[in-house]
């Protein structure tokens, strides 16, 4: 169930130069969510600006007890320039939780995670949910510059292995990406992957995953409208064992299978 709330900036802080953390005040009822899902964010308009629909945000963290809501953003465009101007006591409403998240089959006991910049914001809260599940989690961190990695301590706090690989090109390295991928999965070591947004690594997991049997789940990254279901703006094709078929990654997604995912 979804709801929307006035929440209030508790810290909104630079992370690694890239990023910014926002961290929220939020009613429970925004806070039963699961990995994967997002929120329609109203951000304020930045002077000048023209007035914008909510933006959709992949959460970043969620404490029902604490009663708090994190979000990990880059600066570009008009709505995160708008999210970037709050100071802590000012208000902000969200949407949410939306959408499907992540899943975690019983037989996934290892799990591998492997994303890129922002993406692996996305998948920082299935690090709490491997862990909180008992399986072991190794979360391929790729970026630009080691220092860029993002989450490396959150998934270590996690108990996650964590392994960062770094290209200065921008290609994510997908040789060596793949060799690394490879040993674990011939160790006997990879039961499922996740992954988010890059259609590289989607390419590179849907070819492992097709030759060594291994499943997994992505979230799609996707420019929306509504985030509820109803315009239809968020509508792509899917691969299914009949044929094509079209989705709207709001409301069946943002999380689908990777095998059925078409990059
Ligand atoms: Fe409107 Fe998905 S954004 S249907």
């Amino acid at each position: 169930r979804c709801a929307e709330a006035r929440t209030v900036v508790l810290s909104n802080t630079p992370v690694n130069g890239e990023y910014r953390l926002l961290t929220l005040d939020a009613p429970v009822e925004v806070l039963a969510c699961q990995p994967g899902q997002f929120f329609q964010l109203l951000c304020p308009e930045p002077e000048g600006e023209h007035p914008f629909l909510r933006r959709p945000m992949s959460i970043y963290g969620y404490d029902a007890e604490a009663g708090q809501l994190q979000f990990l953003y880059k600066v570009a465009g008009a709505g995160t320039r708008g999210l970037a101007t709050l100071r802590p006591g000012d208000g902000l409403n969200v949407l949410g939780p939306l959408g499907q998240g992540f899943t975690m089959a019983d037989d996934w006991q290892d799990l591998l995670l492997l994303a890129r910049g922002v993406g692996l914001a996305t998948l920082a809260p299935l690090a709490r949910m491997a862990q909180q599940k008992g399986r072991r989690l190794t979360a391929i961190c790729s970026a630009r510059r080691p220092e860029l990695a993002m989450s490396v301590d959150l998934f270590q706090g996690y108990g996650a292995e964590v392994i960062v690989v770094h290209d200065e090109d921008g290609s994510s390295a997908p040789d060596a990406l793949r060799a690394l991928i490879e040993a674990r999965i011939t160790a006997g070591r990879v039961d499922a992957f996740y992954t988010c947004g890059s259609s590289r690594l989607l390419r590179l997991l849907q070819d492992l995953g097709a030759r060594h049997g291994i499943p997994g789940e992505i979230a799609m990254e996707q420019q929306m409208a509504c985030g509820l279901g109803m315009c239809q703006a968020c509508v792509r094709p899917f691969q299914e064992a009949d044929g094509i078929v079209h989705r709207r990654v709001c409301r069946e997604g943002p999380v689908f299978p990777i095998a059925e995912a078409i990059a």
